[in-house]
Parts: structure tokens; C-alpha cells; sequence
């Protein structure tokens, strides 16, 4: 290609021979500057012969979940911290996590009646992209806080200091909460059956209780209906399953953790089952970019409001070349104000390319703002509003909505305002706990979820 006609995103610069390192070729962004070449290299080395995370099995079954929801026989739902924290890897607050999940996911699955896939953003989610290097108080100019994968908050120089050993940390940790998710779910805590597990203590005090217990009651009621009518327990309805994710950005421990398996050809990146890319590191030519294009999961890619329609066939063309089922989730975080403006051309151009997408909405992102007295938080209306006008800017183009990606907690924090009991900035002051983004407190959640049903019930004419 004569440097002329070069587009803006060459896609042909990812066109060389794919490796689990060959992103080191590429310009990477958001990565960490580690002072101690040696110990980077023993902890990479440790890291690549610890046991995976996840298994190829398990990601080519979400794989094949992923291409349903493509064509709208299922349902995503995404959610979790925006950051977790190895000091909040506790059973309470994992269990809590799971409890908003499932509840979240048994109204959604109840209400549109298709199965819900559940993915959490959890047992790896510990790097953050950050507006700037360097962060600056009183004249002192100190590494940014980048997650606990890397270095710690306090503004000290010895906490801010990137230190590889934390990739060690962040893989044990992740571990334990994998092992605890799962010894729950094997052991009955998702049952159908017995929804009454996944109570939160705040559930009585909660507007959206009433509503809740009464999609509760119904599952249960068609649950019992279907057992007595077949003469058996249904096994099926004992476990609902997780998938994990997290955004993929500290790329040396990705690529610790992206492996060859016996039975699956390609590489797998078994850190998770669902890694995404995030809207700072989406661009081609970049080393994120390199990277995802040459494992075999199912990938997430966030789309913000400066995305063009050309950008985005660009990114299927690296992703997706063949139009695999399942392969792509494009994550659309445009903003209540401007995805109006900016999804409808999106969604066509792709529309009219033809290969399979997931299309889904975080509606958080584009909804960030600081209060006055300096908390970020994010307005309930707008989330809610995002999501509405996602659902009919889809409608509307003829093509599916098939997910949501939240930030939310189980915890009783106050970081997003409005909702039913109308949090006001005032109250955040309260229970304010987040290091990064502030979430959806579990009512909020279980109130958008709600939302989120009404209104398409009323769109399917039910
Ligand atoms: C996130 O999901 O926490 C995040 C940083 O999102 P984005 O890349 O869309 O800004
Ligand atoms: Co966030």
C-alpha cells in the first residue's frame, strides 16, 4: 500500500504472523513503567506456570451463548465493580456481588423471557486506564493509581511504585474468588428453587422489593408447575452458571496467561472467559489491538461517541475477519446526551457489513460527572436513559439489543445519585467507597432492572 492512500487506522499493520508477545512490536498504552527489570521477569515467569483461571471448554460455551444473544435468544448481562480491590476479596463481598447478579439476571431472564448469560466483572478486574500518568497534589507528582494489579492508592511513593509482584497477588486472588464463586454455585446457592439464598439484608427496606418478590414468586410458581406437570426435579434449574471478565490491559499478564490447550486450536487467554478491550486502548495499530486480534475468546470492544462507522468496520476487519458467530461484542458507551447523536450510523454501517456483533450498552461511562463537592458520580436518570434510548435507537434500525454492562455493587454505598430513595450529592458523603468509578448501589440495580423490563414489555405489545 503506497503511503498515500494509508488510512487513518491501518488494519494492515495487524496483518504479520499473531503471537501470544507480538504486541510488543506495537505502541502500548496504559502500561505501567516497572524499575526493576529482573523481578518483572521472575514474575512473568512464575505467572506463566501457574494453573489458568478458566478453561477453553468454558469459553467456547460462552462462545456459542454469545452467538444466541446475537440473534436475540438470549440475553447479557455484565456487571461488577468498576475496579475490585484484593483487600475486598471477602466472602461477603463476593456473595453479595453474586446475590445482585442473580437477582438481576432471574427478572431480566423472567421478564423477557429468554435465558440470561451472566457475566461478572470479577476474579480478574484489577487494572485501570487512567486519564494521566501522573498524578499531582500539593506540587508532588506521583504515578497514577492503575489497580491493585499494579500499584496501591495512597499517595505515597512507595505505594505508587509499579510493582510485578502484584500480578502474583492478582492471579491468587482471582483464584480464590473463581474457587468460592464456583464452590456457591456447585453447592446450591443458585438454585431456582430456593431464590430466598440471594436475599441482601436491605432487600424489606428496598421500593423495588414488592416488584421483585413478585417475578420471584412467578419463577417459582412456573418452576414447581413444570415439575409437577414432568414428575421430576429439574437439576438443570439447580445451577445457573458465571462467566468471568475484565478489561484486558496489563498486557505482560495477559500474555502470561494466554496459552495453547490440548484439545482447541489457537492460543486461549485463560485469565478469563470474556476479556475486553477498553475505549483508551480500541485502536488499531496499538499493541491492545494486536493482542486481542490473535486469541480465541469471545471479546468485548468499547465504542465511545468519537468512534466512526469506518473505525468500527476497520476493528471487525482485525477481530473478526470471517464473521465467526460469537466472536465480537461491540460495547456502546456513548453518553445520555450524545447517543442520539452518534449510535444510529453505527449500528447501520454494521448492520449493512453483515458479520455477527453483540451489540450492548454500558450506560455508565458516558455518564460520569464530579459534584461540586468533588465526588465522580453518575446520575441515575441518565444510566436509565441511556439504556431507553439504546433499546429504541436498536428497534428502531431493526437490529438487537442484546445486553447490558453495569457497574454495581452489593454493597449499600452511596455513589450514583437519584434512583427511588433519591440519593443526593449530599449523600454521598455517606458510603462512598469506590477508588475508581462510583456504582449502582444493589437497589438502584435492582430498580433499572425493572426499568429495563417495563419498558420492553410494553415495546413487545405484552
Ligand atoms: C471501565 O469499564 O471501567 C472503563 C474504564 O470503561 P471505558 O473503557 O469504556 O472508559
Ligand atoms: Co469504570
Amino acid at each position: 500500500m503506497s503511503a498515500s492512500v494509508t488510512p487513518l487506522f491501518p488494519s494492515s499493520v495487524h496483518a504479520s504472523e499473531w503471537s501470544p508477545s507480538s504486541w510488543r512490536a506495537f505502541p502500548a498504552s496504559q502500561q505501567p513503567v516497572y524499575a526493576d527489570a529482573a523481578r518483572l521477569r521472575d514474575s512473568l515467569a512464575q505467572l506463566a506456570l501457574l494453573p489458568p483461571l478458566v478453561t477453553s471448554w468454558e469459553i467456547e460455551s460462552l462462545r456459542r451463548e454469545i452467538a444466541d444473544a446475537q440473534e436475540g435468544k438470549r440475553f447479557f448481562l455484565q456487571g461488577g465493580d468498576c475496579a475490585e480491590r484484593f483487600n475486598e476479596c471477602q466472602s461477603d463481598v463476593i456473595s453479595n456481588r453474586l446475590k445482585v447478579l442473580l437477582q438481576m439476571s432471574v427478572v431480566l431472564a423472567h421478564g423477557m423471557r429468554k435465558p440470561v448469560i451472566r457475566v461478572g466483572r470479577f476474579a480478574g478486574q484489577y487494572a485501570k486506564p487512567r486519564s494521566s500518568d501522573f498524578e499531582t497534589r500539593d506540587g508532588v507528582s506521583l504515578p497514577s493509581y492503575r489497580g491493585d494489579l499494579i500499584n496501591q492508592p495512597e499517595f505515597d511513593a512507595a505505594s505508587r511504585e509499579p510493582d510485578p509482584v502484584r500480578m502474583i497477588m492478582g492471579h491468587a486472588r482471582s483464584a480464590m474468588t473463581m474457587n468460592f464463586v464456583r464452590a456457591l454455585v456447585d453447592g446450591g446457592f443458585a438454585d431456582l428453587h430456593h431464590p430466598e439464598y440471594w436475599d441482601l439484608a436491605w432487600l424489606k427496606e428496598s421500593s423495588s422489593a414488592s416488584d421483585y418478590s413478585r417475578h420471584v414468586k412467578a419463577i417459582g410458581d412456573a418452576v414447581r408447575f413444570t415439575e409437577s406437570i414432568s414428575g421430576t426435579r429439574s437439576e438443570n434449574l439447580k445451577r445457573l452458571d458465571f462467566y468471568t471478565s475484565h478489561e484486558a490491559l496489563l498486557l505482560p499478564y495477559e500474555e502470561a496467561l494466554t496459552r495453547e490447550v490440548p484439545r482447541h486450536p489457537g492460543h486461549f487467554n485463560l485469565s478469563t472467559h470474556f476479556p475486553w478491550i477498553g475505549m483508551r486502548t480500541a485502536s488499531l495499530g496499538g499493541a491492545h489491538a494486536e493482542f486481542f486480534r490473535g486469541i480465541r475468546n469471545p471479546i468485548g470492544v468499547k465504542v465511545g461517541p468519537s468512534v466512526t462507522a469506518s473505525q468500527l468496520l476497520e476493528l471487525m476487519d482485525v477481530f473478526n475477519p470471517n464473521g465467526e458467530a460469537g466472536r465480537l461484542t461491540f460495547i456502546h458507551r456513548m453518553g445520555a446526551s450524545s447517543i442520539s447523536s452518534s449510535l444510529a450510523s453505527l449500528v447501520d454501517a454494521v448492520k449493512r457489513d453483515g458479520r455477527p456483533v453483540l451489540w450492548v450498552c454500558d450506560p455508565m461511562h458516558g455518564n460520569t460527572e464530579t459534584t461540586a463537592n468533588g465526588f465522580k458520580t453518575r446520575k441515575f436518570e441518565n444510566i436509565l436513559s441511556e439504556v431507553e434510548q439504546a433499546f429504541a435507537i436498536h428497534d428502531a434500525a431493526g437490529t438487537i439489543l442484546g445486553g447490558v454492562h453495569l457497574e454495581v455493587t452489593g454493597e449499600d454505598v452511596t455513589e450514583c445519585t437519584g434512583g427511588a430513595r433519591d440519593l443526593t450529592e449530599q449523600d454521598l458523603e455517606r458510603a462512598y467507597r469506590s477508588t475508581v468509578d462510583p456504582r449502582l448501589n444493589y437497589e438502584q440495580a435492582l430498580e433499572l432492572t425493572m426499568a429495563i423490563i417495563r419498558q420492553r414489555s410494553v415495546t413487545n405489545g405484552e
